[in-house]
């Protein structure tokens, strides 16, 4: 039964005129045929960039950026967040533009931008509505638009779509289609990357379900889960990553009270673990993007539903205390020390928010430099796997590339174990960066040995 319907295409402020208005007598547009459509992603990070490829084997794939000089390096072979080959990428049938109209040749639009928080903590949905605006100014009738930035459960519905059908004029189920499928891709994981993690998927009707299934069984090998829906999708992803932030927070706080009591918490977890259904969490500086950030969405969306979300806020407030704990932890280290941390030159080992990932947004390394700069600390810091480009904050800290050129120092702090650290450091060369006695704070505990605690004040959690 063809579907009757008025649409009124977006002119801004003009008058609404007849010809403004368009009739629809026609049956939807069919969904495409997911084994061979062309698929264009917007947004090129650690998301978007291993989705384009992977879509590029069946045919070419559109991938648009607003970063001209992402898209030129991108030409080039070059990916930043080592997440691709430079060779795959050269080998790929895909076009990389910032030219937001090649989003018409796309029969499935995917969309992969940040969505992180402002400096109060609360949403930024910028990116996320400047992206539907784009599509919405170049969508052709027939789509399918996917997002797979993750965000509170009703932001796709309530937030993108409308922008969509205001500035295409088009109606979603009549003119086209939309889903949501969460990435739970692991940076920096090379056993977890795109194929090898389940996916769910969820569509705005059951069809439009089984055609996402489809469309990703083409690059997710490890098979798809079909949500109930789209709101069930959005949520699903925001409480796996909220149940690891909770939980990490538990070990934080753990961490510090047991130290307080003068018990190792990284003890106490190994013993705890030996009940099956202990979680083994283990404490640490929990930074990045995505489990930093993303609880901030429900703290503001239990905000809007009259439900303060006390456990989710207060495990948020844990964590991005941890990294001061630190800073207290060496200065107690340097109990003896007349005039606390002042004047001491301070060597911090880690940069990133995880290891062997070169990724430094909202690493807690930073805070914590800056704690130690501001209690009148000389900080040097070493990461090598570290993206420079991106090194933000850490005011009073020195960037090094050689950190026995600088020694010797007053104290280390190892805030991650890099695969490289391994390589790098040792008893031996750990004795060799600062005297007998200095503090030495191993927050992974990769260097414990007899050595080690002979020669430092050794501390790990
Ligand atoms: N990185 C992860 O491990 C991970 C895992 C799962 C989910 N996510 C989620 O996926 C989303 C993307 O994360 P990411 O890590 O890939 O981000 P990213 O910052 O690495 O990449 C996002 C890209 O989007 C581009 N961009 C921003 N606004 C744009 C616009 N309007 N039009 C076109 N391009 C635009 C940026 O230039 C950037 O290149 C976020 O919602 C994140 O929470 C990330």
């Amino acid at each position: 039964m063809p579907i009757v319907n008025v649409l009124a295409a977006d002119r801004g402020d003009e008058p609404l005129q007849m010809d403004h208005l368009r009739l629809v007598t026609e049956e939807p547009p069919p969904l495409p045929d997911a084994a061979v459509c062309r698929v264009g992603v917007i947004g090129l990070g650690y998301v978007g960039l291993p989705l384009v490829l992977g879509y590029a084997k069946a045919s070419r794939a559109i991938g648009l950026d607003i970063s001209a000089s992402k898209i030129e390096e991108l030409r080039r072979g070059i990916d930043f967040t080592g997440e691709v080959h430079g060779d795959e990428l050269k080998a790929a049938d895909a076009l990389f533009t910032t030219d937001p109209r090649c989003l018409a040749e796309a029969d499935v639009i995917i969309v992969c931008v940040p969505t992180p928080v402002n400096s109060h903590n609360r949403p930024d949905y910028g990116p996320l509505l400047a992206a539907s605006r784009s599509i919405g100014q170049n969508l052709k009738r027939g789509s399918v638009v996917v997002f797979e930035s993750t965000v509170d459960p009703g932001t796709t519905e309530e937030r993108c779509l409308p922008i969509i059908e205001q500035v295409s004029g088009f109606k979603e189920g009549i003119d086209f289609y939309l889903g949501y499928s969460p990435e739970r891709i692991n940076p920096a994981d090379p056993t977890r990357k795109l194929a090898d993690i389940k996916k769910i998927v969820a569509g705005s009707t059951p069809e439009v379900t089984d055609f996402l299934e489809a469309l990703y069984s083409r690059v997710v090998k490890a098979g798809l889960f079909k949500a109930a829906s789209i709101r069930v999708a959005e949520a699903a992803k925001i409480l796996e990553n909220t149940q690891r932030d909770v939980n990490i927070a538990l070990m934080n706080q753990m961490m510090t009270l047991f130290d307080k009591m003068g018990v190792r918490s990284t003890d106490v977890i190994a013993a705890a673990s030996s009940k099956w259904n202990f979680h083994h969490y283990r404490p640490g500086l929990v930074g990045g993007h995505c489990i930093a950030v993303d609880p901030y969405f429900l703290v503001d969306a239990g905000r809007r539903h009259g439900l303060p979300m006390e456990l989710v806020a207060a495990a948020r407030a844990v964590n991005e205390q941890t990294p001061l704990y630190l800073v207290e932890k060496l200065e107690d280290l340097f109990a003896a020390r007349r005039s606390g941390l002042h004047g001491t030159r301070v060597l911090v080992l880690g940069r990133s928010f995880k290891e062997d990932c070169p990724d430094t947004r909202n690493s807690k390394t930073f805070p914590m430099m800056d704690a130690l700069w501001n209690r009148g600390a000389e900080v040097f810091n070493f990461d090598p796997v570290a993206f420079d480009d991106h090194f933000e904050g850490g005011r009073g800290a020195r960037n090094i590339d050689d950190p026995f050129a600088e020694g010797p120092y007053d104290a280390v702090i190892i805030t991650l174990t890099h695969a490289v650290f391994r390589q790098q450091f040792d008893a031996a060369t750990l004795i060799n960066l600062a005297p007998k006695h200095a503090p030495l704070i191993d927050m992974r505990g990769s260097f414990e040995s007899p050595e080690v605690k002979d020669w430092f004040r050794y501390w790990r959690p």
